[in-house]
């Protein structure tokens, strides 16, 4: 397992690790890839990459010129899906799209901000949990039949190192008591994520899909610009550019060897360990709480068979 220090988080943390990276040159040809959040930053680098593996790649997100554009730019093998995906009535109707493809091969939880005062969606949910946690659990639990029927298929959730700093909070996943910051609510969805990964790919244990989390370092995009506008400044010089922080990504995606494995958190393609401090560990019972609020919340739990484990 990797070692991690945050000087390696910077561009100069990538060029010193992806000194022993070979490069991905996988056919993703027959393969189908949906991408959250792929018209930006990250995501968009992540979707341009896989297309040029040959994989038809799905971008969904909020803005149709973004959307325009980035077709235009990977060309014929794209669709894209315009959507709200704060709102689960959105990832619902998503979802309801996606059913049409014939397969899907990896699903990319891309879509991540970060509110630096405490917001609700229209629908009444904390708009952090909604976007960075609760979306994703309803995408991947109503795709699961299809990613299953597919398999071998992926997951990947683009989490943040971020999550370090904070343990799980089932108990108040709107971030209703305590003082509310963005850091903290981005990085207890991020926490939700890993552990998330971790739930599924036991749940989901046998069904051919893989389900990995990963930590992209930090990267020069309009997300960091505009909600860590200090941070962006600061650290201008040494952030990686979208393509260094897609790479872990593309390499989940595409590659052989992570297939392999399941239920674990990557940073600069190696494992990568959950936590750094024993205060954010969380029990048992806090993830089934995690499990069951999600539930709750989004109106959504795996299908069963599949859900038991059986799948
Ligand atoms: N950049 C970093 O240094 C860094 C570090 C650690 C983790 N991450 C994680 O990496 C992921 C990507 O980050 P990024 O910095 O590339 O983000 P970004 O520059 O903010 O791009 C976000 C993308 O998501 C879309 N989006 C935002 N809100 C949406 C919503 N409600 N519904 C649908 N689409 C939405 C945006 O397009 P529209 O605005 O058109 O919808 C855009 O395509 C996030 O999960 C982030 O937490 C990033």
């Amino acid at each position: 397992m990797g070692k991690l220090s945050i000087a390696g988080f910077t561009n100069l943390g990538y060029r010193l690790h992806s000194k022993d990276f070979n490069p991905i040159d996988s056919d993703m040809t027959d393969q189908t890839v949906v991408i959250t959040g792929g018209t930006g930053g990250i995501g968009r680098a992540a979707a341009e990459a896989l297309s040029r593996l040959g994989a038809k790649v799905i971008v969904v997100s909020r803005t149709q010129a973004k959307l325009d554009e980035v077709a235009a730019s990977i060309g014929e093998r794209t669709r894209t899906i315009k959507a709200d995906l704060s709102l689960m009535s959105e990832v619902r109707r998503v979802a309801g799209l996606l059913e049409e493809e014939p397969r899907i091969d990896v699903l990319i939880n891309n879509v991540g901000v970060l509110i630096p005062e405490r917001q609700e969606t229209d629908e009444g949910l904390e708009k952090t949990l909604a976007v960075d946690l609760a979306g994703h659990f309803l995408l991947t639990n109503l795709l699961m039949p299809k990613l299953v029927g597919s398999a071998p298929a992926r997951v990947i959730n683009v989490t943040s190192g971020g999550m370090y700093s904070e343990r799980i909070r089932p108990d108040d996943l709107e971030f209703e008591h305590g003082t509310y910051t963005g850091t903290a609510a981005y990085a207890r969805a991020k926490r939700g994520q890993v552990i998330l990964t971790e739930m599924w790919a036991d749940r989901l244990e046998g069904s051919g899909v893989s389900f990995h989390s990963m930590h992209p370092g930090w990267a020069r995009t309009d997300g960091v610009a505009n909600s860590l506008p200090t941070f962006n400044l600061m650290m201008s010089p040494l952030l990686r550019s979208p393509e260094q922080g897609a790479d872990t990504v593309i390499w989940l995606a595409a590659s052989h060897e992570p297939a392999e494995t399941t239920g674990k958190f990557w940073f600069d393609r190696k494992e990568a360990p959950t936590h750094m401090l024993e205060s954010t560990k969380e029990t048992q019972a806090e993830r089934d709480e995690l499990w069951l609020r999600l539930v709750e919340i989004t109106d959504a739990d795996l299908p069963t068979p599949i859900g038991d484990g059986a799948g």
